[in-house]
């Protein structure tokens, strides 16, 4: 397995049940973190790890998100008109240069497994990305994927990005049993979704970066459903280690579970305090407010 990774599928056809309100006509990946969406954070990360095609596993409630990514003639028109050149920029800049976009629905929301499984006639058989677009990643740098892309470009095998959780959140990942193999990087014994802390084989958890092989797809088809009733892409790792390699990457920067309300609070007061724009005004607002509590 020597292929360069091209293409990154993005699921996001899930319910958002934990965002509600806000997501109830909204897609989750459309919230923005100060004034852009995650799914955009998510799509630039991926640009700068090399993607070339992005793959979006979308659902119902989710046309916002092709139309994001689109052109759209009335709104350039208007900001030209209007001579709002800065704006007009951001807005045609919204998908980075030499990047292809392509879209399938995930029909009934099955699960993570099920919507990887749904980009397989897009993907081919190559190694590919994963992005969840609600673990925002920052590293401060060209960010999470393009350090597992380089990894992946020495060890030509799946990996997963993880991280070390407190161990009383276990029940909220899937969670590895690795050996270190060199400084960040495992392999893995063994995976398990959201095992009670008692039973947790470490407190390592996967969060939302994965580089897969293609041989994930057939894994996928013979794997039942898992925790939740759902088909899990955890459950489908597993019985791919029993057949190759799998490497875990304890990535260099901060996570933000933007699918969880303290998390996307988190993600946009930090990157508040990063906005060119916003950031002087924004700390110094922080700065007296908390000295009032
Ligand atoms: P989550 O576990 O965060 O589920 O999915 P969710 O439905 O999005 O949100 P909650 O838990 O109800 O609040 C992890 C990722 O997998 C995608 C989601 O869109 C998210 O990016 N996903 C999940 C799918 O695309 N399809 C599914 O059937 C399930």
């Amino acid at each position: 397995m020597s292929q360069k990774i091209t293409k990154a599928v993005f699921p996001v056809a899930g319910l958002g049940t934990r965002s509600l309100p806000a997501t109830k006509a909204v897609a989750k990946e459309m919230l923005p973190v100060v004034d852009k969406p995650l799914i955009q954070y998510a799509v630039e990360e991926a640009a700068a790890a090399g993607i070339e095609t992005m793959i979006f596993v979308t659902g119902r409630n989710k046309n916002s998100i092709p139309d994001h990514f689109d052109k759209s003639y009335e709104l350039e028109t208007e900001l030209e008109k209007s001579n709002k050149a800065e704006l007009l920029k951001k807005v045609r800049e919204i998908l980075p240069p030499n990047v292809s976009c392509a879209f399938v629905r995930q029909a009934e929301a099955l699960g993570l497994g099920h919507a990887v499984h749904c980009a397989k006639p897009l993907v081919g058989n190559e190694p590919f990305a994963v992005i969840l677009p609600d673990d925002l990643i920052e590293d401060g740098n060209r960010g999470c994927l393009k350090q597992m892309v380089d990894l992946f470009n020495h060890e030509h095998s799946s990996i997963l990005g993880v991280e070390r959780v407190d161990p009383k959140e276990t029940h909220k990942y899937g969670i590895v049993e690795h050996v270190e193999i060199a400084e960040r990087v495992g392999r893995l014994h063994s995976i398990v979704e959201k095992p009670k802390p008692e039973v947790a084989p470490s407190n390592v958890a996967v969060v939302g970066r994965y580089i897969l092989t293609p041989a994930i797809f057939e894994k996928i088809e013979t794997t039942p459903r898992g925790a939740g009733g759902e088909y899990q892409l955890t459950d489908a790792i597993a019985a791919l280690l029993k057949d190759e390699p799998v490497l875990s990457y304890e990535f260099i920067g901060n996570r933000y579970d933007c699918g969880s309300k303290f998390g996307f609070l988190l993600a946009n007061v930090e990157y508040g305090l990063l906005h060119e724009e916003i950031k002087d005004e924004f700390a110094h607002y922080l700065r007296e407010r908390i000295a009032k509590i």
